[in-house]
């Protein structure tokens, strides 16, 4: 396990799926965490607190309070998503998808400057970003801003770093489905893929964790997903 006592992290996003599992092992890696997400949650061990990635004054309150703090992950998913052809998509539904690239966008200008310059940053994208798959073009392109925004910003950060991970399809609680229609789903979509099932959310945030603890990567993504974007 990595040991990260003595570091403060602020997980947003981190009381659910990736997120959550990220919270955890940093918090059983020693560090001091704390999880943000609009809605009350309690975290043995993790200090929770209520903010909505796309209020930027409770976000710039949150940050400020932690000054100095050491790594900022990103795991909102920042509201409603638009899925379906593109052909028959709602435009207003397409542009509220970048809720999430605001949300990050909104988190690591505003938190940034109140890091440890030793500090580093986690964003999570998705492989509809690279990947084509019916129905995921408005995912596909906020995930490939995701991506385009850590690659470009990692220069204007430094020394802080900043990097991503790109989850496949992960079984999370992203997903409203139960039973066998949640099992079916997964399997239907991953049916193509070398690995061909779900991930865990632990399998990301291991990603994740690797890319806080590494101090020689900056202003790149990792890919966890199965193989799915070279099927
Ligand atoms: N699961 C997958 O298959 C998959 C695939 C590709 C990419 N991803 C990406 O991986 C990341 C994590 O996904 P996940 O599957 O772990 O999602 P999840 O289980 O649905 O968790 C999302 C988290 O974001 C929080 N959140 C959403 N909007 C927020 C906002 N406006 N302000 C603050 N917190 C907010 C949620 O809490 P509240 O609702 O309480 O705010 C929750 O804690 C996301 O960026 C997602 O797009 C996931």
């Amino acid at each position: 396990m990595t040991n990260f006592e003595g570091r403060k992290a602020i997980v947003l996003g981190g009381t659910s799926g990736i997120g959550l599992a990220t919270t955890e092992m940093l918090r059983d890696g020693g560090a001091e965490v704390i999880a943000g997400s609009r809605s009350e949650c309690e975290i043995d061990g993790v200090e929770c607190v209520q903010v909505d990635v796309l209020d930027r004054a409770s976000l710039s309150e949150l940050f400020e309070k932690n000054h100095g703090f050491d790594y900022l992950v990103n795991a909102a998913t920042g509201g409603a998503r638009a899925i379906g052809p593109f052909l028959e998509m709602d435009l207003d539904g397409y542009q509220n998808s970048f809720a999430k690239l605001w949300g990050y966008v909104n988190s690591v200008r505003l938190g940034v400057p109140q890091m440890s310059t030793d500090g580093a940053v986690v964003l999570f994208s998705g492989y509809p970003a690279r990947k084509f798959r019916p129905g995921t073009i408005a995912i596909g392109s906020v995930g490939g801003s995701v991506e385009a925004f850590i690659h470009l910003v990692a220069n204007e950060i430094n020394p802080v770093r900043i990097n991503g991970v790109c989850p496949g399809l992960i079984d999370t609680p992203m997903s409203p489905l139960e039973g066998d229609e949640r099992q079916a789903y997964y399997d239907k979509g991953t049916a193509g893929h070398l690995i061909p099932r779900a991930g865990t959310a632990a399998e990301c945030a291991g990603a994740a964790i690797f890319l806080l603890a590494n101090e020689f990567v900056t202003g790149t993504i990792i890919d966890v997903d199965g193989g799915a974007i070279v099927t």
